[in-house]
């Protein structure tokens, strides 16, 4: 039969195409890599190794669904779990419907992918695979693989392994954030080096004079940057590497993945990081109380459903359909500094604005301030009589 392989380059992806024959039968196997940003060197690597090692190979760019569709929605839900803004967890779920395209058109009963029976993406690529109709076939958790073992394995089947015997860290990098795990970084206590590190600069060698920068935002999400207007990944990419300059996006932390298992993460979104702050200002401005204390738990509920991938859970459409009506007026714009390491919003303003100077001001008379005597009277009432009631 024919299997259709979600496909990196690196080396887990890589003994999958020999494992796939030799130990599970397969005579065809289709290799598929797709591109949501990640570097392109990554991209041509894992395209030619591909071409070289598979029966047929496809790259499929989706780097604009991935801004348009998927790191939009996140930027309307202020998407962020546990702190990370979800890079990784975001691009699973639109890479595993391109590969499920191409094993409709290859006729392929069966997906396979190199995630180890650890992680979150296994659970993420099975969920789509299974939700088309397509069997699973995951040899790195099924045949319980380690580390040393796929080494030998690709020497003795001419799968060219990283130079470097082994890489000290795992990255997975696209548009939106890059995580480092793996290796001594799986100790919590242990302190990362500055090596991990490519996006940002340590927030000490930062410059010392801060920048400011202005985001537009249009229904939910950015649309120019300093002005000029941009399309999503070009205004992420420069952004992060504005934000990089001052070591802004930087997070080291401990993430509770789906199956339970706590693990230490670090991750670098420069972009993500001055985004969520400046979209989540504005929301601020143009949104009502009510709106607002809802949100929150929508936005959290929304980013839950995000990590795990379940992206055809009806709640997660109910929700979105929530989220969209209220960015239909977070349209403005947002001044924010950047400064060793840090960002705050300095200035914002909105067409939309539920804010009147004249209400609010020291210095104006358009409300008769007597008028809150009366409100004040009954403000609290039911606590101020049962505490009479517990004094009688
Ligand atoms: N813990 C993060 C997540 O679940 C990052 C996982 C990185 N994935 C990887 N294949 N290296 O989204
Ligand atoms: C893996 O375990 O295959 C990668 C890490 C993850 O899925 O969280």
């Amino acid at each position: 039969g024919k299997i259709v392989l979600a496909y990196s380059g690196g080396l887990d992806t890589s003994i999958c195409i020999p494992l796939l024959k030799e130990h599970y039968g397969y005579d065809e196997v289709v290799t598929v890599v797709v591109d949501v940003g990640q570097p392109a060197h990554e991209i041509e690597e894992g395209s030619k190794k591909g071409e070289r090692l598979a029966d047929r190979h496809y790259t499929v760019d989706a780097k604009e669904a991935f801004v348009r569709e998927h790191i939009f929605r996140a930027i309307k839900a202020n998407g962020s779990y546990e702190g990370y803004p979800m890079g990784t967890a975001l691009a699973r779920p639109l890479i595993a419907e391109e590969i499920v395209a191409v094993a409709k058109k290859e006729g392929a009963t069966a997906i396979a992918h190199g995630c180890t029976g650890k992680g979150n993406d296994q659970l993420r690529f099975d969920f789509i695979f299974r939700a088309n109709g397509f069997e699973v076939v995951a040899p790195i958790r099924e045949m319980n693989l380690a580390r040393e073992w796929e080494i030998e394995y690709a020497e003795q089947h001419g799968v060219p392994v990283p130079v470097k015997k082994e890489k000290p860290w795992s990255i997975d990098e696209n548009f939106w954030s890059r995580s480092i795990e793996g290796g001594k970084l799986e100790d919590p206590a242990y302190h990362p080096p500055e090596e991990i590190y490519a996006w940002t600069v340590s927030p000490q060698d930062a410059p010392a004079e801060p920048e400011t920068i202005t985001i537009g935002f249009e229904q939910g999400v950015p649309v120019s940057l300093n002005g000029k207007r941009m399309e999503g990944a070009d205004l992420i990419l420069e952004l992060n590497a504005i934000a990089g300059r001052h070591g802004v996006g930087r997070n080291d932390m401990v993430e509770d993945r789906i199956l339970g298992l706590k693990a230490r993460e670090n991750y670098e979104h420069p972009a993500a990081t001055v985004i969520l702050t400046a979209h989540r200002d504005l929301e601020r401005l143009v949104l009502t109380r009510g709106e607002l204390s809802f949100k929150h738990i929508v936005d959290e509920k929304w980013s839950e459903l995000a990590y795990m991938g379940l992206v055809h859970e009806p709640l997660y459409a109910a929700l979105n359909a929530f989220i969209d009506t209220t960015q239909e007026r977070v349209t403005g714009s947002v001044d924010c500094v950047l400064f060793k390491g840090s960002v705050h919003v300095t200035g914002r303003s909105s067409p939309m604005a539920l804010y009147s100077s004249d209400l609010v001001s020291f210095d104006s008379h358009t409300i008769d301030q007597c008028d809150a005597v009366g409100v004040s009277k009954y403000f609290g009432m039911q606590a101020r009589l049962l505490k009479q009631i517990r004094k009688e």
